[in-house]
């Protein structure tokens, strides 16, 4: 039964923004006369959000002779050969809304597989879309899905779709993927013209130039070419659904997408723009808003468009006013009217529901995360002659916390070896990633998530990037200014030590259990337990699992390393990169953040791996047990009563599209199955290598 009655359904509909079909009983052949013309709907269909009864189906019918509007009609079918129509509509497409095209279908039976497709008034159709519905929320058969991000096309293919077609359409109909979510760089605004890149290459890959911005703005002291208007990010998404391995897998499966932060803005938090090598704060409420406007009319989510006109997104009015450090709130939050207009135009934190294993909690990192207290002049003193770019865990306490440090007693200065500068954060919140309304809504749903397994979609790694370099050899070690350990990296979930500590804590004080946090963003997998603290600061009480995907195609550590770490007069290459008996360079980092120093070093001098874990620092990273900075692909999540299972599909360096249909050779399968645990006990995973050699990697 729906859950919603038809009058709350309509209302849903144009909530959404959405043309409304429902499913009816009585099943019927075709009837449109549909001659598939993909070169009429170059970006394809996609569908999106489906929950036990519904779903939203997408496309895109541009027109080019003038008008302004046109009407579409969308047929959803039970077979392929649409012999058994379920559901017709006509649906607007308008220039308004770059003739994108949003369809809410309702009345379908739960668990369903379900067949689409979009024809205009001449029989021209698109091509044919398949999609899925939710099993309703008391069923009890496994829930799969896999997750996916970081899928730059101007530097790599996307054979990681290509693969996960192959294996599904191989795939027994109930190990078949429900749906694929998608956390986030979607698109990179950020893109190099030709003039931009050297020796046309990045790292491994040749550069590709398939968008060119029709306004754009030159950035980060020319290096690079960002969105400068709505028609600029429009431009980039259709670039992007012109892949062919993208567009297959948008027609193959229902997406589920959140963005991260090259939806807006590299380096962009609430409506800021930041560039490298050029100081201060771009404003850029009206580019928030076009980078929102975009993502809504080419995602096909349960998010609300401002306003309520059918079909198009009624952007607010905002200007690009300078945000000041003085007008943050309590909170983190800059209350600049246009900077809140802006990033409240779109709100896409939301809840999904699988059958009755899976509640799927998604958050929105970038909107309102609060200022970066690392990203402050005060700070470069502390590292000036600084080498080793490692960050003290207690000083990023420090800096994290704010007035919250210590049960509110921060210290008056920051200290880093011999030097100190002012505590500059005594004054100010805790770092917060989610902002106050969205944390509140977070914990509230998580709290009452009744599925057995509670997975947060999340753009950002939890697991610590922690490092131990004071076991660095005697000739090093005077290069660590810190006292205890230290964090490779200081911008995600890993060293968002308050703001985590409190969504832990409260996943914990409420009993909630089978907590699996699946992330992208680092270009590399990882696996472990989500933990708020590490020993010895404090006792190591996993409240769930923690995942992060590699990326589909951008460039990981591992490859950057190949370039960056020079082999002359280098002493800490092999913290980062070694070579094997053979000569290929393996990423030794994976061993420095799941072992320590002395195992990468180890490895560096003899090329053994058991030598090396001979050496390991047990205490450094009992929340890790996968690392790959050198991993591309997908990974999959498989949920049940009992037990839930995730394998990490490593293909090669996508540097060209893979020539067959299977999407190229695997490197690894990986899985790690975690058994559901009681409230008070703690998760336990157990890996088992599938196929392939996962290199440095456990
Ligand atoms: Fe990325």
């Amino acid at each position: 039964m729906p859950a919603l009655d038809r009058r709350q359904f309509l209302k849903l509909a144009a909530a959404l923004g959405a043309t409304v079909a429902f499913g009816c009983a009585h099943v019927r052949p075709s009837s449109s006369g549909w001659r598939e013309r993909r070169d009429l709907f170059p970006q394809g269909v996609a569908s999106g959000d489906p929950d036990h009864h519904s779903v939203l189906l997408w496309t895109r019918r541009p027109y080019a002779d003038g008008r302004e509007r046109a009407t579409l009609l969308v047929e959803v079918a039970e077979d392929p050969a649409f012999s058994r129509v379920i559901a017709t509509t006509a649906a607007p497409v308008l220039a308004a809304a770059d003739w994108t095209c949003r369809v809410l279908v309702g009345d379908l039976p739960a668990a369903g597989e379900y067949w689409y497709r979009f024809v205009d008034d001449e029989g021209n159709g698109s091509r044919i879309g398949r999609t899925l519905t939710a099993p309703a929320p008391d069923d009890p058969r496994p829930a799969r899905f896999a997750f996916v991000s970081c899928q730059d096309v101007c530097i790599g293919y996307l054979n990681g779709y290509r693969r996960m077609i192959f294996e599904d359409e191989r795939a027994a109909p109930e190990e078949r993927l429900g749906f694929v979510l998608h956390l986030g760089d979607f698109i990179y605004e950020v893109v190099a013209y030709p003039d931009q890149v050297k020796n046309g290459r990045n790292f491994d890959r040749v550069v590709t130039f398939p968008i060119r911005y029709p306004k754009g703005k030159r950035v980060a002291r020319n290096r690079f070419w960002v969105p400068d208007s709505l028609d600029d990010y429009r431009v980039a998404y259709k670039a992007y659904l012109q892949d062919p391995d993208l567009q297959d897998a948008r027609a193959r499966w229902p997406f589920v997408c959140i963005w991260d932060n090259h939806e807006f803005s590299w380096n962009g938090w609430q409506s800021i723009q930041e560039f490298a090598g050029t100081d201060g704060w771009v404003p850029a409420q009206t580019l928030k808003v076009a980078a929102n406007q975009a993502w809504f009319e080419y995602q096909p989510a349960r998010v609300l468009p401002p306003g309520a006109k059918l079909d198009a997104f009624n952007a607010p009015n905002v200007r690009d006013v300078p945000l000041k450090a003085t007008d943050f709130d309590d909170t983190g939050l800059n209350t600049e009217p246009n900077n809140l207009a802006a990033i409240d135009s779109l709100i896409i934190y939301r809840a999904l529901r699988w059958g009755r294993h899976i509640d799927l909690l998604l958050t929105d990192n970038r909107s309102f995360r609060s200022r970066d207290p690392g990203n402050h002049d005060e700070i470069n003193p502390l590292f000036e002659g600084d080498t080793l770019g490692f960050v003290p865990e207690d000083l990023w306490a420090q800096l994290d916390g704010g007035r919250a440090y210590n049960n509110g007693n921060p210290p008056a200065k920051l200290v880093m070896g011999d030097k100190s500068v002012h505590n500059y954060v005594a004054k100010d919140p805790p770092q917060s990633m989610l902002g106050a309304k969205q944390k509140a809504w977070f914990i509230d749903t998580l709290r009452g998530a009744t599925a057995t397994w509670k997975v947060w979609g999340n753009s950002l790694g939890t697991l610590d990037t922690r490092v131990d370099p004071q076991n660095l050899p005697p000739e090093l070690s005077s290069k660590w200014k810190g006292k205890g350990y230290g964090l490779m990296t200081v911008y995600d979930w890993g060293s968002m030590y308050h703001e985590r500590a409190e969504i832990f804590d409260a996943v914990r004080d409420a009993g909630v259990t089978g907590l699996v946090i699946v992330a992208g963003d680092r270009h590399s997998f990882w696996a472990g337990y989500a933990a708020k603290a590490l020993p010895p600061a404090a006792p190591f009480e996993p409240v769930g699992v923690s995942f992060v995907g590699g990326s589909m195609t951008s460039v990981g550590s591992a490859e950057v390393n190949e370039y960056v770490q020079k082999k002359d007069n280098n002493p800490t290459r092999g913290l980062y990169i070694a070579e094997d008996t053979d000569g290929k360079p393996q990423c030794t980092e994976n061993l420095t953040l799941r072992h320590g120093v002395r195992s990468a070093l180890e490895y560096e001098k003899t090329k053994d791996v058991q030598k090396a874990l001979a050496v390991r620092n047990p205490e450094l990273a009992p929340h890790l047990e996968f690392v790959d900075n050198g991993g591309h692909g997908y990974a999959t999540v498989r949920c049940d009563a009992e037990t839930m299972v995730t394998e990490f599909v490593c293909i090669p360096r996508p540097v060209a599209r893979a020539p067959g249909n299977d999407g190229g050779p695997l490197r690894y399968r990986v899985r790690h199955e975690v058994a559901l645990w009681r409230a008070g006990e703690r998760p336990r995973m157990r890996q088992t290598v599938l196929e392939g050699d996962v290199g440095l990697s456990i």
